[in-house]
């Protein structure tokens, strides 16, 4: 029986973050260069995109590409770049009502990737569906500390008190803060780390970690990540009865 079948279509998670690892290794698997493999990564993150709005999620959050991930060799760096421009499809997005976004240090990135991302945002503004969120020069560190300069200049100028510092004014400097926390975080390609990844938005998600590279992750992997998650109990703290 396909996990489709197990899973409660009543209690699909709000919010799912994927970190989307593995695709340097499947391609060496294949005797091939890693950018081999994030091109076939690419198309998993189509598939998985459509996936995730037919079944009703609302926020999915890519791990594309990590502030750390600057580090990498030039040659794979611009690779990744281009393969932003050629595989963001604006009408796979259009066609299945998704609103497209991005979280990260969005001036970091090469001007016409800039360029081509924020038309897509634009034209993707006004439907109602699933948003398809990517961190890209994104890391929890980089995030954490700009908020923290944000609110420092505000406790300066006397705009706010340090007492009025609460856990919800420090999420709403957060690049996520339109969205609620991840209900789910999955990580492909068998480590098992967060790799700076939502880490003060991932205090109390589900962690699922498995080891299928990306590029071979699909919808009966989703499928069950989904159904897994489904049979945790989130206590947030409380005890097993006062959930139930
Ligand atoms: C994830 O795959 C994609 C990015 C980090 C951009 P990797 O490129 O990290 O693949 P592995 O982990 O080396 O196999
Ligand atoms: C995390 O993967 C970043 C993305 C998936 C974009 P990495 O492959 O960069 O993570 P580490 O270095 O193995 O922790
Ligand atoms: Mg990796």
């Amino acid at each position: 029986m396909s996990y489709i079948e197990q899973i409660d279509k009543t209690r699909i998670p709000q919010h799912v973050a994927i970190i989307m690892d593995g695709n340097g290794r499947w391609a060496k698997q294949r005797g091939k260069e890693r950018t081999y493999g994030h091109q076939a990564g690419a198309e998993t993150v189509q598939k998985i995109t459509e996936d995730a709005a037919r079944l009703g999620i609302k926020y999915l959050t890519l791990y594309t590409f990590s502030t750390e991930n600057w580090n990498r060799p030039q040659d794979e760096v611009a690779a990744l770049m281009n393969l932003l421009l050629d595989s963001i499809e604006e009408e796979t997005l259009m066609k299945n009502n998704i609103r497209f976004g991005i979280i990260g240090d969005f001036n970091k990135l090469p001007m016409e990737v800039q360029k081509s991302l924020t038309l897509c945002m634009e034209h993707t503004a006004k439907n109602t569906g699933m948003s398809l969120i990517l961190a890209l020069s994104y890391s929890s560190r980089w995030e954490i500390t700009e908020a923290v300069r944000q609110i420092a200049i505000q406790v300066k100028t006397g705009e706010i008190s340090s007492e009025q510092i609460t856990d919800e004014l420090i999420a709403s400097h957060l690049s996520t803060n339109f969205m609620p926390d991840p209900d789910l975080l999955i990580r492909t390609g068998g480590e098992i780390r967060l790799s700076n990844y939502l880490l003060w938005q991932c205090a109390y998600s589900e962690l699922y970690f498995c080891d299928t590279f990306w590029p071979d992750f699909d919808k009966e992997e989703f499928y069950k990540a989904i159904y897994e998650y489904q049979q945790r109990e989130r206590r947030f703290g409380k005890t097993s009865e006062q959930i139930s």
